[in-house]
């Protein structure tokens, strides 16, 4: 049995991991955390921790992972440079899945996103666009992010460099080699994600559409499963899924 802790229960991911939790057999929960509690006190009894809290935190509990030897499975997102930087030092004690999205039908459009732009080449226009409920923290969505850094990835240049956030006033013609990004906020949507290869005369579409955290639960808890069994290091849910 992998005993697993999941930080930040009482939220919407965490309702959804424990909901999960029972359909996955080989994982035991071992403790709930939340704001106020002490993760220190009840790590010991666990062979991973699930963390769905807040960017905020997840340093932390990096560090309390690495310093008693448990596997981590990050599912925050907005992590800044320097908690980027952080957490890629601690991932060096110990395995770590950290991922902006579980879902396997996400990280079959992280997949489609690489192909098209390979395909398409450098004369199409890209744009990312994410749709989120009304009460996300963080913008763009960590999908969208690692969207944009595939686009950017294909077409060899930094996204810091091309990324453009939004556009508003006289912004003039797009320029050829800037990767749009843009959020929408409303209402209670789960995660909408659409990238966009647009050229004079035709536009290619990858969308996808998440209507249930379960999506995310489930992937973040056979994550669990495996990363336990896996060296010290940082793992992406490719690799999770043996798409690597
Ligand atoms: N990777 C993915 O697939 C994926 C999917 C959905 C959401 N997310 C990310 O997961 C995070 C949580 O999302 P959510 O919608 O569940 O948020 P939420 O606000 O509903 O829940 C966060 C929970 O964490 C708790 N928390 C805050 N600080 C804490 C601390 N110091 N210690 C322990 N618990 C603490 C809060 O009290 C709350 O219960 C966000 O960063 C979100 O972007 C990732």
């Amino acid at each position: 049995m992998t005993k697993i802790i999941i930080n930040g229960y009482k939220g919407r991911m965490g309702q959804a991991l424990v909901h999960c939790l029972p359909q996955h057999q080989g994982l035991e929960l071992a403790g709930r955390v939340d704001a106020g509690d002490d993760l220190a006190a009840v790590i010991g009894s666990c062979d991973a921790v699930i963390d769905f809290s807040s960017h905020a935190t997840t340093v932390q509990v990096a560090s309390l992972c690495a310093q008693h030897q448990k596997a981590l499975v990050i599912g925050t997102t907005g992590q800044s440079d320097t908690e980027t930087f952080e957490i890629r030092k601690l991932a060096k004690a110990i395995p770590m899945v950290w991922t902006s999205n579980f879902s396997t039908g996400v990280n079959t459009l992280f997949w489609l996103t690489r192909k098209a732009a390979e395909i398409l080449g450098p004369d199409f226009d890209l744009e990312v666009v994410e749709m989120h409920h009304r009460l996300k923290q963080d913008a763009p969505s960590g999908t969208a992010k690692s969207l944009a850094e595939i686009l950017a990835d294909v077409r060899k240049v930094r996204l810091n460099e091309t990324a453009r956030h939004g556009r508003a006033g006289i912004v003039g013609a797009r320029t050829p080699g800037e990767i749009g990004v843009h959020s929408i906020r409303g209402g209670d949507v789960v995660g909408d994600h659409t990238v966009i290869f647009a050229n004079t005369g035709e536009r290619v579409e990858l969308a996808h559409k998440a209507s249930s955290r379960d999506t995310f639960a489930n992937g973040a808890l056979r994550a669990a499963a495996w990363v336990v069994r896996q060296p010290p290091g940082i793992y992406d849910m490719q690799a999770v899924l043996g798409l690597k």
